[in-house]
């Protein structure tokens, strides 16, 4: 897939010119999660990114493999907010390694696909601080409509959970958000983790 032809072309539909609202829905309910250093991976034009340093972490790196999302994010920051790089995550540079305490995850890992994702977590994993923290919110549902496919890919809360037991992470809460964008009501889910070993 080649993620800057798709901001080329304006076929972005995740892209909703505003952070999650599931971001102030987790603020709220465990606001100690959101401090110190964080990455963003995927953060396409840095919405959350933004939103995220506006709000008690910090410094915020926004990640992306696709150029024009990058440009776009530093060109939208204005305030200059947030940091936005240009960053495979499975071709990380050796400066984010074991440099941030918090990840947040926000349709990341649904727009990679399935065979990926032991890979993606390995690489949240190497990013994090001893004891580092991950929030985000996961695209739950694996049932595709018949004739839709993915990206996004959903994945089962079974699946999910095992996928960060497996890498060394601790669940330490998890829930259905009640905010949602427009069509992803029950879809989602808020997830917090901590790395342990
Ligand atoms: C579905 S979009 C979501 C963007 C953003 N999180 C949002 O909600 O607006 C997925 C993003 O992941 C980025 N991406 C895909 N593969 C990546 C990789 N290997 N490393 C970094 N970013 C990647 C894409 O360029 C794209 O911006």
């Amino acid at each position: 897939m080649n993620w800057n032809e798709m901001y080329e072309r304006g076929e972005t539909p995740w892209e909703k010119g505003q952070p999650t609202p599931v971001l102030a829905e987790m603020h709220a309910k465990r606001p100690e999660v959101f401090q110190g250093q964080t990455f963003v991976p995927g953060c396409g034009t840095g919405h959350d990114a933004r939103w995220l340093a506006e709000h008690g972490c910090g410094p915020v790196l926004g990640a992306d493999i696709a150029p024009l999302a990058i440009e776009r994010a530093k060109a939208t920051d204005t305030q200059g907010l947030a940091s936005y790089r240009l960053i495979d995550l499975f071709n990380l540079p050796q400066d984010v390694v074991g440099a941030f305490d918090l990840v947040w995850e926000h349709t990341c890992l649904c727009a990679l696909d399935p065979s990926m994702r032991q890979q993606y977590v390995q690489a949240v994993r190497s990013v994090l601080k001893k004891h580092g923290m991950v929030a985000g919110v996961f695209f739950i549902n694996p049932e595709m409509d018949p004739g839709e496919t993915g990206p996004p890919f959903g994945i089962s809360v079974a699946e999910l959970e095992s996928l960060w037991s497996a890498a060394g992470f601790e669940l330490l809460d998890a829930w259905v958000p009640t905010a949602a964008y427009p069509g992803r009501e029950g879809r989602e889910r808020a997830v917090i983790l901590r790395l342990v070993s």
